[in-house]
C-alpha cells in the first residue's frame, strides 16, 4: 500500500485501510473503490490522505503500532471522560476501562523491541483532541521504551499522555477552535488547561505521583520558557519532558483550525532545531531513532530526479530508507530498489508527499 495525499486521490483508487469516524464507526472498509464524492466528504472531515493499493505498492505493508481495534476502544474512552457534562459515577467507571486498556496498549508496544512510529496517522480533525490524547500515548511509550524504562513506568508515562489535555474540558470550545490568532487573554485561558487537568485526574484517580506530574508539566520547556511554572532542566519531570516532545510533534503533523499539518519530515526539523533549548536533547534524539521522517508508504523524490514508495526504515539511519523507485520524472520505470543505507552513491532524499507517480 501506499500513502496519498487527499487532493491526488482520485475516482476507483482502492482503499488499503479502513476509515475511522470521530467515534470509533467504520466510514469506508478497506478494500472499497473510492468515489469522487467520498473525497470531498472525507477532505471536509480533515482527512489529509489515505492509504490505498496498486500495482506499484500492493508488496509493501504499512503496520499500524497497536492494532486499530485497541485504538478506536482507547479514543472512544477519552471522548467519554472528556464530555462536559460527565457524572462522577462515569468519571471512575472510564478510567477503569481506560487503566484497563493501558495494560493492552503497553503489552503491544513492547512486545517489538524494534517498534518504529512508519506511519501518517489518518484521523478527522473535528475531534483532534481525542485522537491527538492517543497518539500523544503511544508515542510516549514508544520513547520510554526506547529509553529502557521498566514496564510498570510505561504503563503509567502511557496514563499520564492519554489524560495530558484532560484540563481542557474547562477551556471554551470556542476558545479551542478559534482559526485566528489567539489574543492574550484567551491565551491565557488556554495555559490554564495543564493545571486544572492536574487537579482533575488528582481528585478522580489515586494513581502514582508521577502521572500527575506528567499531566501538570506538559508545557514546561527545558530551558525555562514553557508554563504555567517556568521550571527548566530536569526540575521537570521525566514524564514532563517526554509528553512535551510526543505533544508537539503529533500537534504539528495533524491539521488544527488555524493551520495545516506538516509531513513528518517538517516535523522532525523542527523539533530538531529546539533539542537543548525547548526540548531535552537526550531525549529528542532517541526519539528520532524511533520516528520515521519519511514513513513506509509515503512518496519520496532522489537528488538525481528518481522518484518512488518508501519500503522499510531502518532505526539507527532513519533518513536513509530503502525506496522502491517508480518513476524518473513523468516516466515510468520497471520498479527496482534501492537501500540508502547501504547505497554508497551520492543520492538524498530531497522531498515527499506530493509527486503523482502517474498520470
Ligand atoms: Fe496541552
Amino acid at each position: 500500500m501506499r500513502y496519498v495525499p487527499i487532493k491526488y486521490v482520485s475516482e476507483g483508487m482502492i482503499l488499503a485501510k479502513t476509515l475511522y469516524g470521530a467515534n470509533g464507526e467504520v466510514l469506508l472498509t478497506k478494500e472499497m473503490p473510492i468515489l469522487l464524492s467520498y473525497v470531498k466528504i472525507l477532505s471536509k472531515l480533515g482527512f489529509c490522505g489515505l492509504y490505498i493499493n496498486d500495482e506499484f505498492s500492493e508488496d509493501i505493508t504499512v503496520n499500524e503500532i497497536i492494532s486499530v481495534e485497541l485504538k478506536m476502544k482507547t479514543i472512544k474512552s477519552i471522548n467519554n471522560l472528556m464530555q462536559p457534562n460527565i457524572r462522577k459515577k462515569e468519571i471512575q467507571s472510564s478510567l477503569k476501562i481506560i487503566e484497563k486498556l493501558m495494560g493492552n496498549i503497553v503489552d503491544e508496544i513492547s512486545c517489538n523491541e524494534d517498534i518504529m512510529i512508519n506511519m501518517i496517522d489518518l484521523k478527522v480533525s473535528s475531534e483532534y483532541t481525542f485522537y491527538h490524547s492517543v497518539n500523544v500515548c503511544v508515542l510516549s511509550i514508544v520513547l520510554g521504551a526506547a529509553l529502557k524504562l521498566k514496564k510498570s513506568d510505561l504503563y503509567l508515562l502511557g496514563t499520564s499522555a492519554l489524560l495530558h489535555d484532560m484540563g481542557k474540558i474547562y477551556t471554551p470550545k470556542e476558545i479551542l477552535d478559534k482559526p485566528e490568532k489567539l489574543t492574550y487573554e484567551e491565551f491565557e485561558i488556554i495555559k490554564q488547561h495543564s493545571e486544572n487537568g492536574y487537579r482533575y485526574v488528582k481528585e478522580n484517580l489515586d494513581i502514582n505521583n508521577k502521572v500527575y506530574m506528567g499531566i501538570y508539566q506538559h508545557h514546561e520547556r527545558y530551558d525555562g520558557t514553557g508554563y504555567p511554572l517556568n521550571i527548566k532542566g530536569e526540575e521537570i519531570s521525566l514524564f514532563g519532558r517526554i509528553i512535551a516532545i510526543a505533544d508537539v510533534y503529533d500537534a504539528f503533523v495533524s491539521d488544527r483550525p488555524y493551520r495545516k499539518g506538516v509531513l513528518p519530515s517538517e516535523a522532525i526539523e523542527y523539533i530538531m532545531a529546539f533539542c537543548g533549548t525547548m526540548f531535552d536533547q537526550r531525549l529528542v534524539k532517541t526519539f528520532f531513532t524511533k520516528v520515521a521522517p519519511y514513513p513506509v508508504g509515503t512518496c519520496v523524490y532522489l537528488s538525481n530526479d528518481l522518484i518512488g514508495i518508501v519500503v522499510k526504515n531502518y532505526s539507527s539511519y532513519c533518513l536513509r530508507p530503502s525506496v522502491k523507485i517508480i518513476q524518473i520524472g513523468n516516466k515510468l520505470l520497471s520498479p527496482y530498489l534501492i537501500n540508502l543505507k547501504e547505497s554508497n552513491y551520492n543520492v538524498t532524499i530531497v522531498g515527499m508527499g506530493d509527486a503523482l507517480l502517474y498520470q
